[in-house]
């Protein structure tokens, strides 16, 4: 990759309302792209803001009976809030209300006006009073008229326009040459259909006794400005344009003006036509990306189904919230949001790949290594698994910089998460457990070790989609809480032997076991125990006779779990018993069953059984054993209790 400037912009929100899921989505969007292009080194700028004036937020004043200005300064502080909350690292945050941006404004009116871009006309025709727009026919739905819908009123108003319609065939111009201009592909073809039809000229003047909450025209002080064109202008006057040049040039064009879909007519028309009627260059990508959607509805206040991103994060915390909106949608299309994908997201890919790896591995290291980071040979990568180990991880880092630049971060974060998961294969393979017990101890140190190295360059590949948790996991590996930088991504061997690891409490507790937290009291010996390294003994030594009668208490000691039979083996002079490999969640295991008369291994190849994960394991001839299957058997018959229908491995059986 180039290490070219990244300059990329949010919106600015209005401030008639306190920030939706929609508004926090844009904005982590471009933190987590900010926080990628600086991983990779290149210099970055992230501007977001708040849009302050127009017809919107002078309503929303009057309703609350404060004026305007106390509206946005109310406001203002909801969104500001929410992104300190939300850990965002926009490097400046424009408001339209302040004085060098309301300048800037004026010098470009007045600029235009001077050049004959702007002319004054009487306008007779249709305004839609909820838009503060200017209608013709072909703006209104298929069949409508004008007169018919009750926000729009016919007037008769002088008002300044600008001369839009004579950029028409060069925007088409420029469009047909720059794919990049406008992404995805299909909202340049949305751009292009509606510059099929004749372009107007823009309306960008309210007469003040119609509105008045806005900037003043520099040449006619009984007109504000449109918000529009106030608005747009915030993407060059908060780096700087006409008051330092310097900065101005570094950071333009942007590279990227992200937007919802809602408004890419303002972004690629009105926008590129101003900026050349002003002799400014164009941004290289405006890119519109789909829709939040509560379920399948879209949200909107009147449904009542907005979702509140600071209750998310209250219920879920900030990085899991980040982690959700960035790994679920794909980009350019809608998402739904419902709570449920997001419990289910977050206990797949957190709680079960990636917070079960570090908290097994903290496990080990804490256990077998006296919680010091193991010391390991320099040569360590040249063994078959540790360099299939490093290599898929470096695959990792390379896929996630070419999904960073197709902006395809859920396929970049689908990558990582299989890496994820080949770590925990390579622990799986490695069987650490086992290791711990021999003589010579630079096998498990390998293991260990290289383990460690893998997860941490993937939470340097995370780091900017969760900052404050991929900080926590440096720490429980011995590593500085400064930021991952480009050069480490690819460098093997960073992390410190001797250096003191830590077992942190969980990263990305279950919300399930949270949930379950209220009804009974898990004590922090029983949840290390669900995340361990290997299957723990059961806890105490009770046998139930006949059909003693046994506490909720003793059956929630047995931890039954759904599992997916990988492998299964015959074993060598043992014609009962069958060797099995079975999949619980990320982590496989060894279950010695004693069912060969019952049934072939073949057919047992895929089926999901229940298995008591935390029975004390065994050696049964010779062949260890980290579990049992449930069966129901009567005479000569026997029948393992199987699953009904789809359930992932790893599920809990109560
Ligand atoms: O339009 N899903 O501000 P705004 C995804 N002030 N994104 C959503 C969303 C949803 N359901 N709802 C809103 C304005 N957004 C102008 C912009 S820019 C010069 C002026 C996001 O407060 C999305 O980015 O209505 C959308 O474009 C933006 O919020 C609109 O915010
Ligand atoms: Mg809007």
């Amino acid at each position: 990759m180039s290490t070219t400037k990244f300059y990329v912009t949010t919106p600015i929100y209005y401030v008639n309302d306190k920030p939706h899921i929609g508004h926090a989505y844009t904005t982590i969007l471009a933190d987590v792209l900010a926080r990628y292009h600086r991983l990779l080194g290149h210099p970055t700028f992230f501007l977001t803001g708040t849009d302050e004036h127009g017809l919107k937020v002078q309503q929303a004043a009057e309703k609350a009976g404060i004026t305007p200005q106390e509206q946005a300064d109310n406001t203002v502080v909801r969104f500001r809030d929410l992104w300190e909350k939300l850990e965002i690292t926009n490097d400046h945050f424009i408001r339209t209300t302040d004085d060098y941006h309301k300048k800037v404004v004026q010098d470009i009116l007045q600029d235009l006006f001077d050049r004959d871009e702007i002319y004054k006309a009487e306008y007779d025709g249709w305004y839609d009073v909820t838009s503060e727009t200017f209608v013709t026919e072909k703006d209104l739905p298929e069949g409508q008229k004008p007169e018919d819908l009750p926000n729009v009123t016919r007037i008769k108003e002088t008002n300044y326009f600008f001369r839009m319609s004579k950029y028409q065939d060069w925007l088409i111009q420029h469009i047909n040459d720059n794919p990049e201009f406008i992404q995805p592909d299909f909202r340049r073809n949305e751009t292009l259909g509606f510059l099929r039809q004749p372009l107007n000229d823009l309306c960008i003047s309210r007469p003040k006794n119609r509105l008045n909450w806005g900037i003043d025209l520099p040449f006619d002080r009984d007109f504000v400005c449109y918000v529009w064109f106030d608005a747009l202008i915030n993407y060059i006057s908060g780096i700087g344009y006409q008051q330092d040049d310097k900065t101005f040039r570094k950071w333009w064009p942007a590279d990227y003006h992200l937007i919802g879909k809602d408004i890419l007519t303002t972004h690629t028309v009105y926008w590129p036509t101003m900026l050349k009627a002003a002799d400014i260059p164009l941004p290289r990508t405006v890119f519109a990306h789909g829709w939040w959607l509560s379920g399948k509805t879209k949200m909107s206040k009147s449904l009542g189904n907005v979702v509140n991103p600071m209750d998310m994060i209250d219920r879920y915390g900030v990085d899991p919230f980040r982690y959700f909106l960035i790994a679920e949608m794909s980009l350019g299309q809608d998402a739904s949001f419902t709570e449920e994908a997001f419990v289910r997201r977050y206990n797949s890919d957190l709680a079960n790949d990636l917070g079960n790896l570090l908290s097994r591995l903290t496990n080990m290291i804490t256990r077998y290594c006296d919680a010091k980071i193991p010391n390991v040979s320099k040569n360590v990568l040249k063994d078959d698994a540790e360099k299939e180990l490093w290599d898929a991880v470096q695959t990792a880092v390379e896929k996630m910089e070419a999904s960073v630049e197709r902006m395809r971060l859920d396929l970049g974060i689908a990558d990582v998460l299989n890496a994820i998961r080949g770590i925990n294969r390579y622990l799986e393979m490695k069987q650490p457990w086992t290791q711990a017990r021999e003589e010579d101890k630079a096998p498990l140190h390998t293991t260990l070790y290289c383990a460690a190295e893998a997860l941490r360059v993937m939470a340097a590949l995370l780091y900017p989609v969760m900052p404050g948790k991929m900080t926590a996991l440096r720490e429980a590996l011995g590593l500085s809480a400064g930021e991952p930088d480009t050069e480490r991504l690819r460098k093997w061997g960073l992390i410190k032997a001797g250096a003191a690891a830590n077992k942190p409490a969980a990263l990305f507790p279950r919300i399930e076991d949270a949930i379950e937290t209220e009804s009974k009291t898990m004590t922090d010996e029983n949840a290390e125990k669900k995340t361990s390294d290997k299957p723990t003994a059961a806890p105490a030594e009770k046998k139930p006779e006949g059909v003693a009668l046994i506490s909720f208490e003793d059956f929630m000691m047995m931890d039954l779990r759904t599992g997916k039979i990988l492998e299964a083996g015959k074993i060598e002079g043992a014609d009962k018993l069958l060797r099995l490999q079975v999949m619980i969640g990320s982590e496989k295991r060894q279950v010695v069953a004693g069912i060969a008369q019952h049934y072939d291994a073949d057919q047992l190849i895929g089926k999901t059984v229940v298995v008591v994960a935390n029975l004390k394991p065994a050696t049964i001839r010779g062949v260890e054993s980290h579990g049992m299957l449930l069966a129901a058997s009567k005479g000569e018959s026997l029948r393992l209790v199987t699953i009904d229908g789809e359930i992932s491995s790893g599920a809990k059986v109560k």
